[in-house]
């Protein structure tokens, strides 16, 4: 394998953190950092698609997300709404397969359907799998998921002691996607805020000052780099 492909994480998540900084630098609405934002991440998921990432999972909207003011929470949600009804082209082109993690029931109908449409046409596409996190909580998905056990358990098809870590893997949102290799924060917070909690057991962290909208190619090849640094450190020998 030639020097460059070796250890490129194949599983990589990011929480996309600062727009509202970057557009307060700058005199402008936080909304125009998220619009910068959304920008930002077409061309990361290309990029990593041509590193040869296999997966990348961004958080678009947290559920602590809607106590933001009401005209930024109808801008997310209209930015996404656009992403949806938009993109199938491009996944179409790039042969990428999409994925909402999150809890669907609570967004607009509208919303819902154009996911559903984009994850249905998609489904069969072999490249980067994309999966954008709407409405999640990590807390919360292992709540749903406890709760879709339970009834399980209720109806006799599982017995208590059949639950193994593995049964809770395969009732999260990610089920059937490896656990992230690299976890990227960007604009200075080190918190994981809700993200993954479960899947990140073993993840390796990388934090950067730079705020969301100014990521670039260039910022998401340091950290690759820097988690393949990791990797020959360790050896491989701790998980
Ligand atoms: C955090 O910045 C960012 C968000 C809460 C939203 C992230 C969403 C996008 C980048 C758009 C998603 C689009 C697609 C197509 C998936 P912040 O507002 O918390 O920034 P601050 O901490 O500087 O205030």
């Amino acid at each position: 394998m030639a020097e460059t492909e070796r250890n490129i994480p194949q599983h990589v998540a990011i929480i996309m953190d600062g727009n509202g900084r970057w557009a307060k630098k700058r005199g402008l609405p936080r909304t125009a950092g998220h619009y910068q934002g959304a920008k930002v991440v077409e061309q990361i998921l290309e990029d990593a698609d041509h590193m040869g990432i296999r997966y990348l999972t961004v958080y678009a909207f947290s559920t602590e997300n809607w106590s933001r003011p009401q005209a930024e929470v109808k801008t997310l949600m209209n930015l996404l709404r656009t992403y949806m009804k938009t993109s199938l082209a491009k996944c179409a082109k790039n042969n990428v397969r999409i994925r909402v993690i999150g809890d669907k029931t609570r967004l607009d109908a509208d919303l819902q359907e154009a996911i559903r449409n984009l994850e249905q046409d998609t489904r069969n596409n072999t490249g980067i799998g994309f999966q954008i996190a709407i409405n999640y909580g990590g807390r919360d998905e292992l709540r749903r998921a406890a709760a879709q056990i339970a009834q399980q358990v209720q109806e006799g098809v599982l017995r208590p002691e059949e639950i193994t870590e593995e049964t809770i893997s395969d009732h999260l949102d990610t089920a059937g996607i490896p656990d992230p290799d690299l976890l990227i924060r960007t604009s200075g917070e080190e918190r994981i805020s809700n993200f993954l909690i479960w899947q990140c057991a073993y993840t390796e962290y990388y934090f950067t000052d730079v705020t969301w909208p100014d990521f670039n190619k260039e910022e998401l090849e340091k950290a690759v780099d820097a988690y393949r640094h990791r990797e020959r450190r360790m050896g491989g020998l701790m998980q």
